[in-house]
């Protein structure tokens, strides 16, 4: 989908940014760029919509050069949410948000309509917020709205510089699930830049680690924690227990007092002893396992279970956490 082949960025005083960056971002992948401050993440995102001139190599998107798109063209089928929020304060929220679609020639109602559901994926209540100034709201709820913004033409890329850093635990853990259910649903590529590794384990497909200019691991969530290439990788980790090693059955018990709807056609088993890696490795095929304890049922597993004892275990510090 997006393709970098030798890229590099030398800006004008000689910073060299970005070193010979060489990667493929999947269609419809959740892809997280992490690492140090300065180590190139603002300046590999903002390359991908022209923001940034490359000084060499190529980008891709859809096997075309960035080049041979009309700019504009190019940048309205990315959405961009900035590291600096940048809402243009003259305009209402609902003006800020309704800017592409506009763009786009969609008809008022349509765009009233989308403005609406945003906010209220954002977890703003439109009818509070639409006609509110920039000013006249949170630092973190800006955020948000720059989230929606994003959003709002339904772009098939999505670049996010660090979205969530302003908001405060809750309402980040709250946007983190809504983002991932969102790209479940719509399946946008989506390049998400953070400091945070629990985020970046949390939400990535895969995770690309970046030092001085250059990549240092690109894997899935197990893969850099089950197999760091280096130690500036396991440091970057920091001291991590492993939550894709537990057993299956420990996320039976957390969902045991609440009702599963079992899938009719599930027909799949796992052991309670098998790991959550294992199990979340059948569920890419089945939508959900029998979990057996001594050829007994003892419960079922699904993704979304799992997905949600690892938020709940990173909440605790538990999870890949520290
Ligand atoms: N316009 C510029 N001119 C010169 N150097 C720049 C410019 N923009 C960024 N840099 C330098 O390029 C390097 C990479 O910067 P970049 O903003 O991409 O880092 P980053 O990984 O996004 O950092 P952070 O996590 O702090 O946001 C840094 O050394 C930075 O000082
Ligand atoms: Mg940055």
């Amino acid at each position: 989908m997006i393709s970098f082949v030798n890229v590099e960025k030398v800006y004008p005083d000689g910073t060299r940014a970005v070193k010979s960056l060489d990667m493929t971002i999947n269609e419809g992948e959740f892809f997280v760029l992490i690492g140090p401050s300065g180590c190139g993440k603002t300046t590999t995102l903002k390359m991908i919509n022209r923001l940034n001139e490359t000084s060499d190599g190529k980008i891709l998107i859809r096997d075309k050069s960035i080049h041979d798109y009309n700019i504009h063209e190019l940048r309205r089928n990315i959405g961009y949410v900035l590291q600096q929020i940048a809402l243009f304060p003259h305009m209402t929220i609902e003006e800020n948000i309704s800017i592409v679609p506009e763009l786009k020639g969609w008809d008022k109602k349509k765009v009233k309509a989308r403005v609406t559901e945003l906010l209220e994926l954002v977890g703003l209540d439109p009818e509070q917020y639409r006609n509110r100034k920039p000013s006249e709201l949170s630092g973190g709820q800006q955020q948000r709205i720059g989230v929606a913004r994003a959003l709002a033409a339904d772009p098939p890329v999505i670049l996010m510089d660090e979205p969530f850093s302003a908001l405060d635990p809750i309402s980040r853990e709250q946007l983190q699930k809504d983002i991932v259910a969102l790209q479940a649903k719509i399946k946008k590529t989506i390049v998400f830049v953070t400091h945070d590794m629990n985020e970046a384990l949390t939400l990535g497909d895969r995770v690309c680690l970046m030092k001085d200019g250059h990549v240092v691991q690109i894997g899935t969530p197990e893969e850099l924690v089950n197999d760091p290439a280096n130690d500036f990788v396991e440091s970057f980790l920091g001291n991590r227990q492993n939550v894709w090693a537990t057993n299956v059955i420990e996320v039976v018990k957390k969902f045991r007092d609440r009702m599963q709807t079992i899938p009719e056609a599930t027909t799949a088993e796992i052991k309670s002893n098998a790991t959550i890696e294992e199990a979340y490795e059948l569920l890419h095929h089945h939508s959900a396992l029998r979990v057996l304890r001594r050829n007994e049922e003892i419960g079922i597993v699904t993704s979304s279970m799992i997905l949600e004892f690892l938020y709940d275990h990173s909440k605790e510090g538990g999870f890949i956490g520290s």
